[in-house]
């Protein structure tokens, strides 16, 4: 298909917009309020081009074949200029005193488009104080042009629907909760709105008075500035002052500057650049992240003071007694070095375990298992996916071949329904939520969640189940029971795709949808519906995180949503597929890299003797041949005196590991620890030396998302004085024990893992540059897969297998003396324990504490209000904290989210452990609770999101704007074509 834009005949991409077409072929054209990522919103009038002879808006219209395009004849650019006119009078052009004036502020950037010299519609400013309610950005009205693309991007991309513009008041402005100020309004802080805004009307407050070299004049001298260009500006036109607001700008290129980096809170893998000066953080933006575009969530966005707080550790610390006092980086490695030795002579090597960081890069956890395996001599080496995925990634071995994500976040939002099960998705993986949300609400996508609590997923769901504890496999069975038993079932793709059909049908049997009503609680209609849904539905995607791995069943039950899959034909295409959901930003990464007790990088067996010779050649080393010991048997083995030391990196073990305070008295017992951390975390209380390391911002590597997608980070500041990056100190470690590593660029590490890892066999560093991305498996030629399964499955013949599993009762079940269910999990703001989102102020003024969510069954019944102190007590532990009385729970299920280092919820949780992987049954804990009597504020401040009271719409609401009075199409006879 081709158009003829001014002249020249110019080819269309399928369902290309005209807008996109011209940018496309790099012609000019004036468009404000248009951003792809956001789709057209038709507010702002200055895309207007003549189609065809008639007036129209180039981004509201699709470009179609033999259409003839003039986009700057006189009328259309009489229209572009009369549309940007009336923006100007919205808009105080004062560029050279602009924080915003950094080569990217589109409305500066039009106006040099339109060599505008002087403004039709004078600049009136409107009745509003600017908002600074929010701890991270503020709002000015006097300056937005009411562009609308930030309502768009609440209601439309993040879906929080909190923006909205009153269309209909004499002085429209963007309204929070309909007129609240920000910082008492439902907005979550995940600065979409600031990003996406095309000037200086939404700011983050980290560069007002930063960026520019006279913006930090007092407020006097700023406005004296003002007032002395708007008296010129009559005389001299806005051409001549333009130029000097261009020199300013290209001068502050030298002193701010831009690093692509790779978010290090959860797995989706958000990618942006940061804006820095000096020290000083400016702002987060993001644009072409492949997984994120333009979104963030508020601890991505705004969540990075930590990399700058004064609590970073700068010396090594060595151990006297009950303190520790400073020492110099050559002490203590020397110290490192000779008691690993001693003990490795005196109690052998399988005496030493190490623990990897999922927050550090693929290139660190490479290096710790080579550590361990090829220095020391053990496979005593584990990560944190332990805590929560390995149960999920057995599922997926067990029935497709590969413990990954069988596609990427695009087919997710492709998917005819979405099924989340045990996943607060919203709060634990925001941006990827925003995927789900938007769908639903735009693309009529349905959504089924299954969760103990009425999260936010649940609330905006088709179908919300909420099953009895740990019985998410029986429901599971059932639907896939009645999907074969009523020839719903993709029997051709079975018989083409997958093996022991036979034996699987019969192993679910006992599954019948009467019996899973009785044990889940759920109406067989129900049942019936959800079975018909997923059966009719065009692609299902199953999302699901720790309310699945976290127990018992945990591998059981993410197998029985694999088998569900395979009976409905959900793999090999796209908008299908299995998503168990990373949590940490390198979780996956780290297993991928072999921080495992079984594996070598890739997947490859440590026990395999072929696999071992591979290894052992290139490192020249003899090499353990029995799987080492996982974190849960290590705690084992330290109360039962076999393992005496361990190296743990960037792991808040001792909160973070379920029954905490059996793993506080088992670290206590190490005769030699070594922590390696960035602040003194509270593991760091049971260390013998302390390391201080670097954060993601302070070194480069490669970070590794759910969606099994690797990118690039890079040094945005250099390390802390004092501290250093855990490669460095990996390798100097192994080097003092005799290595001889000579790795100087963490791209040298990565060129020795492509070399032993067929999964990563095409990896490279150039092929990842800045936002390029690769998703594994990754052939030598650098092709990749973003669908995982394609031409077949992991498996010798190619095919996946039902694989049968049964249900057995959840452990540590309620009784008359401890008669509650604790749930637990995260929170939007906090990540985990909250070591890193603490020390931002913003978010710790937000959510200063945690809390106890109860039921209002159980306010009323035992007398609690938000507020009330309670203790709860399991056993294994005791926490105190306030309650919040939600709906979000129900009857006897209370939820503790986990942001508390003072009060953990894992003091309170056990021992016991999924059969197939030892992850902690962490959801499954009964626990009593006693009203302790004071009463204090809410825990959750005024100003958080939670109390505030959105305004869903479907967007801008333009055409609200076009009946206004005294709206006028700019330009003659304007009409609206083929949009949609
Ligand atoms: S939730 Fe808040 S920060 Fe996010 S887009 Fe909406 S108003 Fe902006
Ligand atoms: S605040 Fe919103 S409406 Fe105003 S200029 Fe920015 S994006 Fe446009
Ligand atoms: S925490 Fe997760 S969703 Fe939020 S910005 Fe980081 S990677 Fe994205
Ligand atoms: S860019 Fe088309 S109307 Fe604003």
């Amino acid at each position: 298909m081709t158009a003829t834009i001014d002249g020249k005949p110019l080819a269309i991409q399928p369902g290309e917009r005209l807008i996109d077409l011209i940018n496309r072929y790099g012609i000019e054209v004036p468009h404000v309020c248009y951003h792809p990522q956001l789709g057209p919103i038709q507010s702002c009038d200055t895309c207007m081009v003549e189609v065809d002879g008639k007036l129209v808006r180039a981004c509201g219209t699709m470009a179609a074949e033999g259409m003839n395009v003039v986009t700057s004849s006189a009328r259309a650019a009489q229209a572009q200029r009369e549309a940007f006119d009336r923006i100007l009078g919205n808009h105080m052009l004062y560029c050279t005193v602009c924080d915003n004036n950094n080569g990217n502020c589109t409305v500066h950037n039009t106006t040099k488009l339109l060599h505008v010299e002087h403004q039709e519609i004078p600049y009136k400013p409107k009745p509003y104080e600017v908002d600074m309610s929010n701890p991270f950005y503020r709002y000015d009205p006097d300056q937005c042009i009411l562009c609308g693309r930030c309502v768009q991007a609440c209601q439309t991309l993040e879906v929080n629907e909190t923006l909205s513009i009153n269309w209909e008041d004499p002085h429209p402005r963007v309204l929070w909760d309909g007129g609240a100020p920000i910082g008492e309004s439902s907005c979550v802080s995940c600065g979409h709105c600031v990003t996406v805004c095309p000037c200086n009307a939404l700011m983050e407050k980290s560069m007002l008075g930063e960026a520019g070299y006279m913006t930090g004049l007092s407020k006097t001298a700023l406005d004296g500035m003002i007032d002395v260009v708007k008296d010129i500006e009559p005389e001299m036109g806005y051409g001549s002052i333009m130029q000097v607001s261009e020199v300013e700008s290209h001068m502050r290129e030298s002193r701010i500057k831009r690093t692509k980096t790779v978010c290090t809170y959860c797995g989706v893998g958000c990618s942006f650049d940061i804006w820095t000066k000096d020290r000083h953080i400016l702002k987060v933006e993001p644009a072409e992240g492949a997984a994120n575009g333009v979104s963030t969530c508020i601890k991505g966005k705004f969540g990075w003071d930590y990399v700058n707080s004064p609590d970073r550790l700068t010396k090594p610390l060595i151990r006297e007694g009950d303190t520790f006092r400073e020492a110099s980086w050559d002490e203590a490695l020397t110290l490192v070095a000779r008691r690993f030795t001693e003990i490795k002579a005196a109690t052998g090597p399988d005496s030493l375990a190490f623990i990897s960081s999922s927050k550090c890069t693929n290139e660190e956890s490479y290096l710790m298992q080579k550590l361990s395996r090829a220095v020391i001599g053990t496979n005593n080496m584990d990560n944190c996916s332990r805590y929560c995925q390995a149960p999920a990634t057995t599922g997926l071995f067990r029935t497709v071949g590969y413990g990954g994500d069988s596609g990427s976040i695009t087919d997710i939002g492709q998917a005819g329904l979405v099924l989340i099960i045990g996943s607060n998705t919203a709060e634990s993986h925001p941006v990827l939520a925003t995927r789900v949300k938007r769908a639903h609400k735009m693309h009529g996508q349905k959504l089924i969640v299954s969760d103990l609590r009425e999260n936010e997923m649940a609330q905006r769901a088709d179908v919300f189940l909420h099953p009895r504890p740990g019985t998410d496999l029986i429901w599971l069975s059932a639907v896939t029971k009645y999907i074969f038993d009523n020839g719903l079932a993709d029997q051709k793709f079975i018989d083409q795709w997958v093996n022991h059909a036979a034996e699987y049908k019969k192993s679910l049997d006992l599954f019948t949808l009467e019996m899973a009503s009785e044990r889940c609680g759920l109406a067989v209609e129900t049942l019936k519906k959800v079975a018909h849904m997923i059966a009719e539905a065009k692609g299902v995607c199953i999302l699901w995180a720790m309310g699945v791995t976290q127990h018992s069943m945990g591998s059981d039950t993410s197998t029985a949503i694999s088998n569900l899959l395979l009976a409905t034909g959900n793999y090999m295409k796209p908008g299908t597929g299995a998503y168990p959901l990373r949590g940490h930003n390198n979780v996956q990464g780290a297993s991928d890299h072999g921080a495992m007790p079984n594996f070598f990088p890739g997947y490859q067996e440590v026990a395999d003797p072929v696999i071992r010779a591979k290894f052992e050649k290139a490192w020249s080393v003899q090499l353990p041949p029995k799987p080492g010991l996982d974190n849960h048997m290590m705690i084992e083995a330290i109360h039962d005196g076999k393992l005496k030391s361990m190296y743990v990196f960037g792991e808040e073990m001792s909160l973070v590991d379920s029954n905490a305070n059996y793993v506080g008295d088992a670290l206590s017992k190490l005769d030699f620890f070594v922590m390696q951390e960035i602040f003194f975390s509270e593991t760091c209380r049971f260390a013998d030396v302390i390391l201080p390391a670097c954060p993601s911002l302070e070194k480069e590597g490669t970070f590794t998302s759910t969606e099994r997608r690797i990118q690039r980070l890079y040094e945005v500041f250099e390390p802390l004085d004092g501290s250093r990056p855990d490669w460095i100190i990996i390798q100097d470690i192994a080097n003092r024990l005799g290595a001889d590593w000579k790795y100087e660029h963490p791209s040298q590490i990565y060129e020795e893992i492509a070399s032993l890892t067929p999964l990563m066999a095409g990896v490279t560093y150039e092929r990842l540059e800045g936002y390029k991305t690769l998703q594994w498996p990754v052939a030598e030629d650098g092709s990749d897969q973003p669908l995982l399964y394609t031409k077949n499955f992991n498996f010798p013949d190619g095919k996946a297998t039902f694989y049968p599993v049964p249900w057995s009762e959840p452990t540590d079940q309620q009784n008359t003396e401890y008669d509650l269910h604790l749930n637990n999990g995260r929170l939007l703001e906090h990540f985990h324990e909250g070591n890193l989102t603490y020390r931002v102020e913003g978010i710790r003024e937000k959510t200063p504490c945690t809390f106890i969510e109860v039921s209002p069954e159980l306010a009323g019944e035992r007398g609690i209000q938000t507020g009330s102190w309670v203790q709860l007590t399991s056993r294994y532990g005791k926490v105190r904290a306030q309650a919040v009385v939600t709906t979000r729970v129900q009857g006897k299920e209370l939820y503790m989210p986990m942001n508390s280092t003072d009060e953990p919820v894992n003091r309170l949780t056990g021992s016991h452990t999924d059969k197939a992987t030892h992850t902690p049954a962490y959801k499954e804990t009964s626990v009593q609770l006693r009203v302790l009597g004071e009463i204090g504020d809410d825990p959750l401040p005024r100003t958080n999101s939670r109390h505030g009271h959105p305004t869903p719409q479907t967007g801008v609401e333009v055409e609200r704007k076009w009946r206004r009075k005294d709206y006028r199409q700019p330009g003659d006879q304007l009409v609206q074509i083929q949009t949609s």
